[in-house]
Parts: C-alpha cells; structure tokens; sequence
C-alpha cells in the first residue's frame, strides 16, 4: 500500500421531479444527463479505489499510472459536482432574478440583461460549460467558459450557475440551434436555489 487514502465512495443523488417536466428541456434529455452523471459518480469512486493501491515511484509526467488516474478525476468530479449543480438548479420559472443573487448580479453586470447575454455568449463559445461563479479574490461576479468537465475553473470561486452546453444537453431538443436551448436553460432556473447558495455562502451584497 503506497497511499493510505481515506475517501468514501458517494452515490448518485436522485432527481427531483420537476426536472422531468421542464419547458423545453425534455425528459429524455434530463435522462441523457443522468446517465453520464451516474457514470462520473463510479468512475470518481473507481478511480479513488485504484490510487490507494498506485505505486508512487513510477510517477512520470509523460505516462505513468498516478498521472493518469489524476488527471481523469478531474474530469469525473467535474462531471459530478457541474450535473448538481444543474440538476439542482433547474426546475423553476425562469424570468429576472430578483433575490440575492439578483442584486449580485445587478451590481456586477449592469442588468439581468447583460448578465444573461453574457452568459448565453460565454455558452455558445464554450465547448461543454458556462458558469457564473463568484469569485472571493475579486469580490464579484464573473462568467467563466469551460470546455470540459475539468477545464478551466479557476480557484477561490463559488459556481452558482452552471451551463451545460455538451452536445446531449441539446441535440435531441434542438440540433444544432445551442442557442435555443441556452434560452429554455434560463426559462427555467430556480433563482430560489441560486440565492440560497448565496445565502449559505454568505456572499457580500
Ligand atoms: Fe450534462
């Protein structure tokens, strides 16, 4: 035993079932997520189970086993921790935000507008993730592009909305048109949801 890892495996968390009945995001889509999500939740509890038996010595930054089982949990983290945060926060009516995170949002960006064209911009020139996340170093708002479940975050910032714009969050609904889909997304965020992570956060206002 080289490393003496001390990790729980974790489960997928269930649905809600207002994500069933969103407008415009279909179930089988909601479905299509899942599956992946799933996925991300056994490979993360995998990958932890192989590192504590991984032998140190061989580590190499061209190839060597501790290399690759690193680099891909990041990508099943990513792939869990970015799915909660959308499941999580789908399932509402959508319209301006108004709470918490809307004067955040307000002060930061100028309006809901501007914010939401920003996002829907930041959306369309990723390749698999938009957020808008609160960075504590700045103290402000920002959208940040991913292209992957694992690149770019950056550190010291709080995702609160997170853009899934992979090709199965919108193929089956919309084909090619990704910003059709951008626009059900934001038709159906839960801002209740997003102002209790500011909440809870305790993110200055
Ligand atoms: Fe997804």
């Amino acid at each position: 035993m080289s490393l003496a890892y001390n990790h729980a495996e974790i489960v997928a968390r269930e649905l809600k079932p207002a994500l069933y009945e969103l407008d415009g995001i279909s179930r089988q889509t909601i479905e299509a997520h899942y599956k992946l999500y799933q996925g991300y939740v056994a490979k993360r509890n995998e990958i932890l189970g192989r590192l504590a038996g991984v032998d140190l010595s061989a580590a190499n930054q061209t190839y060597s086993e501790l290399r690759e089982l690193k680099v891909e949990l990041t990508f099943a983290i990513g792939g869990i921790k970015n799915h909660e945060l959308y499941f999580e926060h789908l399932g509402g009516v959508g319209g301006d935000p108004k709470g918490a995170f809307g004067e955040l949002v307000t002060r930061d960006f100028g309006s809901a507008d501007a914010w939401r064209a920003d996002l829907k911009a930041t959306g369309i020139a990723g390749r698999g993730w938009a957020w808008t996340a609160y960075d504590w170093d700045e103290g402000r708002l920002f959208n940040y592009i991913g292209d992957a479940q694992n690149s770019f975050p950056v550190w010291n910032a709080s995702p609160l909305v997170a853009l899934d714009v992979y090709e199965h969050a919108y193929f089956i609904d919309y084909g090619t048109d990704r910003s059709a889909y951008i626009d059900a997304f934001f038709a159906n965020l839960d801002y209740a949801v997003i102002d209790g992570w500011v909440e809870t956060y305790a993110i200055r206002r």
